[in-house]
């Protein structure tokens, strides 16, 4: 089909609820993904960081193909192999906890703020959540999400949301009421322009909930599975949540999200209270399991890690070049370059260069490369931004 083709299709056939790029994509491969019409793009946000591996990673394809001619789908009646195994990699990963399995990042939070509240005694029913934030597109998280514009056209909302200003722990102090439930955030977050979290305000959501027997919930479905160079975000910040989420790069481009509880919490979940059909199929936690066993085998935390300071370094450089740059910020593979002007055009234009990177927050360029991602590579793409914004800025 040419790209006229199926563009047509989806004007005819598909919910218009996304701005799409007026490119096809046919196939992808480590770095690099191919359209319709021949052209290859660097991608550097493969997947909307989905595609942590890089695309298609030929171990991730031989675990799913090996997978789906065995089982592709078992229901939670049984016990699978795949899912145990999973949960077992996943724990010993992050903080010891038992996992909850699912679809999506939005499902994850779903089922971490049901816990939260079967954890706690009932009067508590309350979530504090910060601005700039974003937890998800379903009624409660995106009810967590605090940032008006994802709120227009669905008021009035979930009741017991309360939104505080980000790494402000004196806000965060006078909000705590002992109606509160839970505290979620990303440590880093991506939606709203890679905001890093202080390590102190981390822990001052710790103390605060051990003082009010509240329950720490972090959002790691953008920052975790080795994006920031350690398995979790948490990891850089000396502090352990009671439920953690995760979902994009888990599966290696297969749908699956996943809520990590503390055996104390998770022990508040029993059989009624919550369920997904599909959570743990075969087929996401087979894929989960190659993921996690390429990052460990390539050493490809410390590529993340290594990459991002490189990264960071080379953006840094423009910045001299470049006066609408204001600022980089950011941790392993997940950086921001925060610009004075909106970046839309600039993200456009990239693509028509062969380079795919991303906008957020108006004005936020956003990396994250694959975990597999060269110097050669970042050098492309940095090259291929500064020969843009040299052009624009003509
Ligand atoms: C931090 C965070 N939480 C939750 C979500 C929602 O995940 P999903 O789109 O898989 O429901 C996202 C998606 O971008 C995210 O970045």
């Amino acid at each position: 089909m040419t790209t006229k083709e199926t563009i047509e299709l989806f004007d005819k056939y598909v919910i218009a609820n996304y701005g799409r790029l007026p490119r096809v994509i046919v196939k992808g491969q480590g770095c690099y993904m191919y359209d319709a019409d021949g052209n290859e793009i660097l991608d550097m946000f493969p997947g909307w960081a989905v595609s942590g591996l890089g695309h298609c990673h030929p171990k991730v394809v031989q675990a799913i193909q090996k997978q789906a001619a065995e089982l592709l789908h078992i229901d939670n009646t049984f016990y699978s192999e795949p899912q145990g195994k999973l949960a077992k990699l996943l724990s010993e990963r992050a903080f010891g906890g038992k996992c909850f399995f699912c679809n999506s990042g939005a499902e994850a939070n779903e089922a971490a703020m049901k816990l939260a509240r079967l954890h706690t005694p009932q009067e508590k029913y309350k979530f504090i959540t910060a601005e700039g934030s974003f937890h998800g597109r379903t009624f409660a998280t995106v009810t967590a999400t605090a940032q008006p514009k994802y709120h227009e056209g669905f008021l009035p909302l979930l009741p017991g949301f309360i939104y505080v200003p980000f790494n402000d722990i004196m806000a965060l102090e006078s909000a705590f009421t002992d109606e509160v439930a839970a505290v979620m955030v990303e440590p880093i977050q991506g939606e709203g322009g890679i905001n890093v979290a202080t390590a102190e305000y981390l822990q001052a959501i710790r103390r605060l909930c051990d003082e009010k027997g509240a329950v720490m919930i972090l959002d790691e479905v953008q920052t975790g599975i080795g994006r920031t160079g350690k398995w979790f975000g948490y990891q850089h910040f000396d502090v352990e949540p009671d439920i953690m989420t995760m979902a994009k790069a888990l599966g290696g481009g297969v749908a699956i999200g996943t809520m990590m509880a503390k055996e104390e919490v998770a022990a508040s979940l029993v059989p009624g209270k919550h369920a997904s059909t599909f959570g743990g199929n075969c087929l996401a936690c087979a894929a989960g399991i190659a993921v996690i066993e390429v990052i460990e085998g390539g050493s490809l935390l410390q590529n993340a890690a290594d990459l991002g300071e490189y990264t960071k370094e080379k953006l840094s450089q423009l910045k001299q070049k470049h006066s609408s740059i204001d600022s980089v910020r950011g941790i392993g593979l997940m950086i921001g370059v925060q610009l004075n002007s909106p970046c839309t055009e600039i993200v456009n234009k990239c693509l028509e260069k062969g380079l795919r990177i991303n906008c957020t927050n108006e004005t936020v360029i956003r990396f994250m490369p694959p975990m597999i991602v060269t110097k050669e590579q970042i050098d492309q793409a940095i090259d291929i931004l500064d020969s843009v914004m040299t052009e624009l800025e003509k």
